[in-house]
């Protein structure tokens, strides 16, 4: 473990953790049982596996796509470098789809997921409402793949995935009453000086110059298919409360809009109630 750290301090700064969780996947225990049984000798493919994780994390690879999982709300989320590695702060997000949702227990909900990547908003969702129909929609097949093996893994039988552009492949006729999205967000020329896109899929970043392409497309498309009294929960970027307010309030001129923030008091949500 010592060395394990010592190789990580010039490129982590969480040198010690890193190992801790690495070593912890490896010999598939908790990081809690490490400090009980800091003598436990490895096997030789243990301590193989290892020091090639060690190696990896050095290139500054992210944890998570070392270990394949990340854990969001509840739920363990295999992830892989074809989606965005879940964030915590997402969390706000399914907490503000519940409060919304309790009230409406029992009722036959239509919820959309759009930009679903590894699938932690469907699948938190649909676990969470089983009564509701989930739609998850990604213009990535690549990023499908990985939010159908979670849906199927975590028991979430009430999900359609659907490959798509925003809304544009959803039929004319289909009514929402939830459209939930984490859209890509990043300015363009930002996102380009970023550690995380080093690693992480553009496609899952870039929101365009200013950052709000595809938030600000996604709101043209919704008047078609959410019903009237529905709401849109949109997660969004630390300075782009105000702007995704104007952007709301301009397709949706009667609507209530509210902009929320995360534990580190930045703008992070936006709750349009139509
Ligand atoms: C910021 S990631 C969010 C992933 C996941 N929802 C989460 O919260 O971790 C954005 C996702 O939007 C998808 N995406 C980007 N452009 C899109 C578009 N035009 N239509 C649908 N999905 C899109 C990306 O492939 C990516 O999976």
């Amino acid at each position: 473990m010592a060395s394990a750290r010592q190789r990580l301090t010039p490129t982590s700064d969480t040198a010690l953790l890193d190992a801790r969780l690495l070593l912890s996947f490896v010999i598939d225990q908790p990081t809690t049982w490490l400090y009980a049984h800091s003598d436990s000798p490895l096997t030789s493919e243990q301590a193989e596996k290892f020091t090639h994780l060690i190696e990896q994390r050095t290139t500054g690879m992210p944890i998570a796509y070392l270990t394949g999982t990340r854990g969001f709300y509840h739920w363990d989320f295999v992830v892989a470098p074809d989606v965005l590695i879940p964030r915590p702060e997402t969390e706000h997000l399914i907490e503000a789809a519940q409060t919304w949702l309790k009230n409406r227990q029992g009722e036959k909900l239509n919820i959309v997921d759009v930009g679903t990547g590894s699938g932690i908003i469907a699948v938190s969702l649909a676990l969470l409402f089983p009564q509701a129909s989930v739609t998850a929609i990604d213009v990535s097949p690549a990023a499908l793949e990985i939010a159908k093996l979670n849906a199927s893994r975590l028991g979430a039988g009430n999900i359609e995935f659907r490959q798509g552009n925003l809304l544009s492949n959803l039929p004319s006729d289909f009514r929402v009453d939830l459209i939930a999205a984490n859209l890509p967000y990043i300015d363009h020329d930002e996102m380009l000086t970023l550690e995380v896109a080093k690693w992480e899929p553009h496609l899952a970043l870039d929101g365009g110059i200013g950052g709000l392409d595809l938030i600000r497309d996604l709101l043209h498309q919704a008047p078609v298919h959410l019903k009237p009294g529905g709401l849109i929960l949109l997660e969004i970027g630390a300075d782009q409360g105000e702007a995704a307010r104007q952007l709301a309030l301009g397709v949706f001129p009667n609507a209530t809009v509210e902009v929320k923030q995360d534990l580190a008091g930045l703008d992070r949500l936006v709750i349009i109630q139509c």
